[in-house]
């Protein structure tokens, strides 16, 4: 019988966070201080985060370990099961072979618990009793409640207004968990009420939320910051993905030739792609791999390679990434999770070196190739995944093209089961594609900070 799907035994759950820094062949560029335009140190960060994330944050190690009761509770729903997609390869008629790594089945529907539960677990330890983050999607939201929940957190969840509006089952998720969340922009800080003042109707951004989040953070002591992407920690401990699908693609006798996911602030593309990329790094094996992001926020393909602010009030430190401008408002597309204007520092470094390509596409495109997977495979994917969807079946009809049958892995970050609303209005045929936002991206890059840039 030709296998399905490759499943690891509990005792194959990694023991270790894979840590790309260490294999890389140029160091990232320093994270520089607002104020100063100095590079940060540990002290800098304290007042946002515990030390141990600190420590991840700055670490040039390999390999890190995953502590037990972070394993514990990773074991719920982990290892999560790789996919062959055949009844998808048999509709696209392709000689290619399509695998896919399925994150769906925790118990937020996506990726997102895999740094939730360690980022929870490392603040309890360091006597934190609140956390405050942001949401775009609401996946990340929900997943930072479930985790605060088990380790006797509070969490305080600011999430953008265009989402808050369309996901109400979203917000029912993070306050059966006891978080309490608030559409952003709100009148509970000053970087809200500010950006009220100046437009009322604001739908809200990741960077806006973050400013609010962060706000709040930094003005009580007993009270963390936790991000749901970007930073160098929240990629590590998604590299969870990656080190099983390196065991299932053995376990399946096959090596990936091209890796697609999606990107919004990078999480779940390193979560699936860094483990390879070190070994060919390594000069272990050589693999492809393309990041997918939406044509209305495309900060990778289009936007500037420079020092930026990850928030809209300018409360964090700097960070060299591919920007949009920190004060840039994406259009309100149905991928929240993806309308952020930078994009993952070690993400935007391995662009600069040529160890990944990117490309974008339209949403509508992105929910075709969505429906499309659904009727073969069975699972309707969440509009985030669906980039990565598009990007894999594409590469597969280039196989078909010119006669290849490559190896394609592609990352299902999350099913749509909350995104319903995106779908109805899909199949009702209300929704369109956003132009690329031209004038407005123009406008948030002439306000990039001088520091880093000159
Ligand atoms: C299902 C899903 N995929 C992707 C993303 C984008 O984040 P990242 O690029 O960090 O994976 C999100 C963010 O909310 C999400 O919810």
């Amino acid at each position: 019988m030709d296998s399905i799907k490759y499943l690891l035994n509990d005792n194959q759950l990694p023991e270790n966070w894979y840590n790309l820094a260490s294999d890389l062949p140029e160091p990232l560029a320093p994270v520089l201080h607002p104020g100063t335009g100095e590079p940060v140190g540990p002290d800098d960060l304290a007042p946002l985060f515990p030390p141990a994330l600190i420590e991840q944050e700055m670490t040039s190690e390999r390999w890190v370990p995953i502590p037990q009761p972070v394993r514990d509770i990773l074991l719920q729903w982990r290892c999560t099961p790789l996919y062959r997609a055949r009844r998808l390869e048999k509709a696209l008629d392709t000689p290619a072979k399509i695998y896919y790594k399925y994150e769906g089945v925790s118990p937020s529907g996506s990726h997102k618990p895999n740094t939730s539960v360690p980022q929870a677990f490392y603040n309890k330890e360091a006597g934190i009793k609140k956390i405050t983050t942001e949401t775009g999607a609401g996946q990340w939201g929900s997943s930072l409640s479930l985790a605060c929940e088990m380790f006797g957190l509070e969490c305080l969840v600011y999430m953008v207004k265009v989402s808050f509006g369309q996901k109400p089952y979203r917000r029912a998720f993070m306050e059966s968990f006891g978080a309490k969340c608030i559409a952003s922009p709100s009148e509970t800080t000053a970087s809200g009420r500010a950006i009220l003042e100046k437009d009322p109707d604001c739908t809200g951004s990741l960077g806006i939320a973050i400013s609010e989040a962060v706000e709040v953070a930094a003005q009580n002591a007993d009270t963390s910051y936790c991000l749901g992407s970007v930073l160098n920690h929240v990629l590590l401990h998604q590299t969870i993905i990656g080190e099983e699908a390196i065991m299932q693609m053995d376990m399946a006798g096959d090596y990936p030739d091209v890796i697609v996911a999606c990107t919004g602030g990078g999480s779940n593309f390193a979560g699936i792609a860094f483990p390879f990329m070190g070994r060919k790094l390594r000069g272990q094996q050589d693999v492809r791999i393309v990041a997918v992001e939406p044509s209305a926020c495309p900060s990778l393909t289009k936007g500037r390679h420079a020092y930026d602010f990850g928030d809209t009030a300018h409360l964090t430190p700097l960070v060299k990434m591919h920007t949009l401008g920190s004060t840039f408002v994406p259009p309100g597309f149905h991928s929240g999770g993806l309308r952020y204007h930078g994009m993952a520092p070690m993400v935007s470094h391995a662009l600069q070196l040529g160890m990944c390509e990117a490309t974008s596409y339209n949403q509508l495109e992105c929910f075709a190739a969505g429906v499309q997977f659904a009727r073969a495979e069975g699972i309707l994917p969440a509009p985030e995944a669906n980039h990565a969807v598009v990007g894999a079946i594409r590469e597969a009809e280039r196989c078909k093209r010119e006669g290849k049958s490559e190896t394609i892995l592609f990352n299902l970050c999350g099913h749509g089961h909350f995104d319903m609303q995106a779908y109805i209005d899909y199949n009702a045929g209300k929704l369109k594609d956003y132009a690329y936002p031209e004038d407005e991206i123009a406008m948030a890059l002439a306000g990039l900070p001088s520091f880093g840039n000159s």
